[in-house]
């Protein structure tokens, strides 16, 4: 698939209203590529590209991935 870095996704839940999940640019320089906002309930399911090489989620969701299962945010 043109422009897609790995087939692995990346599974995010929202546990609550307002969750930011912002890409991170791939290489030399980390600048922010794109931010999702997301409500309470709400699933993203994403790869990382070519463009993007990291996440950063601000605010309680809980990710799915294939390093594990976690929570993120606080209580
Ligand atoms: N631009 C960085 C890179 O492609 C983005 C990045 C990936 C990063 N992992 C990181 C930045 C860990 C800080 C910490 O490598």
């Amino acid at each position: 698939m043109e422009g897609v870095a790995s087939g692995e996704y990346v599974c995010i839940k929202a546990l609550e209203n307002g969750v930011s999940v912002i890409g991170m640019t791939r290489g030399r320089d980390t600048r922010l590529h794109h931010t999702e906002k997301l409500d309470k309930g709400e699933v993203m399911l994403a790869q990382f590209t070519e463009s993007v090489s990291a996440i950063k989620i601000h605010g309680r969701t809980r990710v799915y991935c294939a390093h594990g299962e976690f929570e993120t945010g606080a209580e």
